[in-house]
């Protein structure tokens, strides 16, 4: 791989780290499954914001509503009894929408003092704002009139996905420097980019982009502390974006790198299965747990960005972040 721009000085600037109270304009995004009280603690340690997912630390469908709440809160408190740093915990961990006001009250109970909210909703925003908590908004399919919205209604930070994103896609294929040039011309307040972003590099084209900051996922699931299998890990080494799948989803389109399940979900795909059924497929059998977390690659696939083609060795979350973040040290 060629890196010539990794000799050059770079003086970046941004508004993310007092904001939040970190040292480095860097999030970990929420990943089902597999961003536990371990990772998220150890990326805030290391200056960045960690983020619980849904399913966080879990190895079993939650059988109730009252179930996903009281896991989650035990997984709040495993992340404060290993960092006094500030993290992060999205308000939407399920597509129930019953949820939201249990999450509503867990976060607020908790004092968690960062939230993510996966859209732009009036009522919630100003329940987090009354009690003084930080917004990071990620509209699933974010566009200037959503990302203005927020800003009128007091996030504090707008985060754009772009295509090149790993986990369930945004509807429309517009890719990561699309997006976040077009967002970060839209509002005034900070802008994190998101998708296939894993090297100095992208961390330096973002910022040329108008970006403050990335929202990284992918990046964090090849370190040492992610509780991603050790033979996923190795595939994520070894592979490139171009060895990447891609089939229909409920919301728009996944990614997986090859699998015998992903497989079959694109033969379903081609062979004109609707939506619905690709879907039950998808999530019935738990294929994302299955596959990253178990290492099970006959049954589950494996959801990652096009940054892989960045990700060269396993190191830890906290020789990760430094290497980006290098222009911040
Ligand atoms: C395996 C996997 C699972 C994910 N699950 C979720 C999720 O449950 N909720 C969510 O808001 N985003 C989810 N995401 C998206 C990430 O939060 C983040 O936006 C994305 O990973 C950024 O792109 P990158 O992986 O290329 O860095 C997931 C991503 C991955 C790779």
């Amino acid at each position: 791989m060629t890196n010539n721009t990794r000799n050059q000085k770079w003086e970046l600037q941004s508004r993310v780290p007092p904001i939040l109270g970190i040292n480095y304009p860097i999030i970990q995004g929420a990943m089902s499954w597999l961003t536990d009280a371990q990772l998220v603690a150890e990326v805030s340690n290391a200056g960045g914001l960690g983020m619980l997912g849904p399913h966080a630390g879990q190895t079993t469908n939650p059988t109730s509503n009252e179930e996903v709440i009281e896991r989650m809160r035990a997984e709040i408190r495993n992340v404060k009894a290993l960092t006094n740093k500030p993290f992060a915990v999205p308000v939407m961990v399920s597509a129930n929408p019953d949820m939201i006001p249990l999450m509503t009250n867990l976060l607020l109970d908790e004092n968690v003092p960062v939230v993510l909210i996966n859209g732009v909703d009036a009522e919630l925003f100003k329940i987090f704002k009354a009690a003084g908590r930080k917004i990071l908004c990620r509209p699933i399919d974010v566009t200037p009139e959503n990302a203005r919205e927020a800003q009128r209604l007091g996030a504090d930070i707008i985060i754009a996905t772009g295509f090149d994103e790993g986990g369930s896609l945004p509807s429309k294929p517009i890719g990561t420097f699309s997006i976040t040039a077009q967002i970060a011309q839209a509002v005034s307040i900070p802008v994190l980019a998101a998708g296939g972003i894993a090297d100095v590099n992208g961390v330096r084209a973002v910022f040329a982009l108008g970006a403050e900051g990335v929202y990284a996922g992918t990046l964090f699931l090849a370190t040492q502390e992610s509780r991603m299998a050790d033979n996923v890990k190795e595939m994520v080494v070894e592979s490139n974006a171009d060895k990447m799948l891609m089939f229909r989803s409920a919301f728009s389109f996944y990614r997986s790198l090859p699998t015998p399940f992903a497989d079959k979900l694109v033969e379903m795909d081609k062979a004109g299965a609707s939506t619905e059924e690709i879907t039950n497929v998808l999530v019935g059998n738990q294929g994302m747990r299955v596959g990253m977390v178990e290492g099970n690659l006959e049954e589950g696939y494996i959801s990652v960005g096009n940054g892989i083609t960045y990700i060269h060795e396993i190191r830890s979350v906290r020789a990760v972040i430094e290497d980006v973040m290098r222009d911040f040290i």
